[in-house]
């Protein structure tokens, strides 16, 4: 994680300030974030998790209602959708970007359905264009999970501004932070800006009134300082994220046994996590940490399988999910890696799948 020493100074600022909850770096960090999206308001809130709570509840999506969510994605894209009083109705994915397909959500689709959550993993977007296309044809909110895709496009657009409202993580790991927890909201819907502002502060409309349901959601002003500084490094962070997974790509060109990333002709990929795809993928987890290469899994139990959700679940079957599940691998990737270390890995890779 990136920490310099501007990021040391604002936190002693905001400290000495006085001024820790609903500050002026929680509204800068929302007009700078929703620019960077190109999306006309930033709601600022208290994680990814939370982010997507609000969401749920600005669109009105409680009991009775479907939600269609992929279930090759962390936990937090579907407790949200069970929160609000919702149903999660899991839909598979395909295989280069793993994503949500769109066949496979229009199949999902019944009466109850009201919202789509697309999921753009490891910073690769949905298919957003046939998505758009059935959700507006059936009448149904979209709300992106760009919690790993600060800095994707999808068919010339950002993510953050091609659904009802976008959510997005500052957890240490994503490809900004604010050294903790946090989460932004875009949107472009002035009146939904307007309720999320209201619900992520107990509903508020002034300090004595609440007229609408609402909680504490709040993004706190250190985090926020720290944000506004990591925010200005995004965009050559995405850039570098780019070039090094173009260069892992490289060394792999024709390598047998595995399936690297792809960036479809419409995506712009922000390469959150560089995933590789191998039946021998638990030897060279095993292998790689023997050679001191941390690796991950993302995600080794799909959201249908997780035991809290199961019960309810027994029968749901995805086919591309689970052949996923067991077969990914997320090599180390981050903005400073060097192209050396990369050429270590892919040969260490190499080594293992030809012995
Ligand atoms: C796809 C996805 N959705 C939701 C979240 C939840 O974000 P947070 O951890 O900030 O609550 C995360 C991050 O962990 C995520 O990767």
């Amino acid at each position: 994680m990136y920490i310099d020493d501007e990021i040391k100074k604002t936190v002693l600022d905001v400290i000495d300030s006085g001024w820790y909850v609903k500050g002026e770096n929680g509204k800068l960090l929302e007009e700078e974030f929703a620019r960077f999206c190109h999306a006309k308001y930033g709601i600022s809130a208290s994680s990814g998790t939370a982010a997507l709570f609000l969401a749920m509840k600005a669109l009105d999506i409680g009991n009775g209602d479907e939600v269609i969510v992929p279930s090759f994605t962390f936990i937090a894209t579907v407790s949200p959708v069970m929160l609000a009083g919702a149903t999660p109705v899991f839909a598979d994915i395909d295989l280069k970007t793993y994503t949500m397909r769109p066949d496979e959500v229009e199949r999902l689709i019944t009466k109850k359905t009201k919202a789509i959550v697309p999921v753009h993993l490891y910073g690769h977007p949905a298919e957003m264009k046939t998505i758009m296309d059935i959700a507006r044809d059936n009448d149904l909110k979209l709300v992106e999970d760009a919690c790993q895709a600060h800095g994707a496009m999808a068919f010339g657009h950002m993510v953050g501004t091609i659904g009802d409202i976008a959510c997005f993580s500052y957890f240490p790991s994503k490809n900004m932070t604010v050294a903790g927890e946090g989460g932004m909201i875009t949107t472009n819907n002035e009146e939904l800006a307007q309720k999320m502002q209201m619900m992520k502060d107990h509903g508020r409309k002034d300090r004595h009134t609440s007229t609408l349901f609402g909680f504490n959601f709040r993004l706190s002003e250190i985090h926020a300082a720290i944000g506004r500084v990591q925010l200005k490094h995004l965009p050559d962070w995405v850039d570098a994220r780019r070039k090094n997974a173009a260069h892992y790509t490289e060394l792999f060109k024709g390598a047998d046994g595995i399936e690297i990333p792809e960036e479809m002709g419409w995506a712009k990929h922000a390469y959150h996590l560089y995933v590789i795809r191998t039946d021998k993928r638990d030897g060279l987890a095993k292998y790689l940490k023997e050679k001191n290469i941390a690796t991950g899994i993302h995600y080794y139990m799909p959201v249908h399988k997780q035991p809290y959700i199961l019960d309810n679940y027994p029968e749901v079957k995805l086919k591309n999910t689970e052949f996923c599940a067991e077969r990914v691998l997320s090599l180390p990737l981050d903005p400073q890696i060097s192209f050396e270390e990369i050429g270590h890995v892919v040969d260490e890779v190499k080594k293992f799948l030809s012995g």
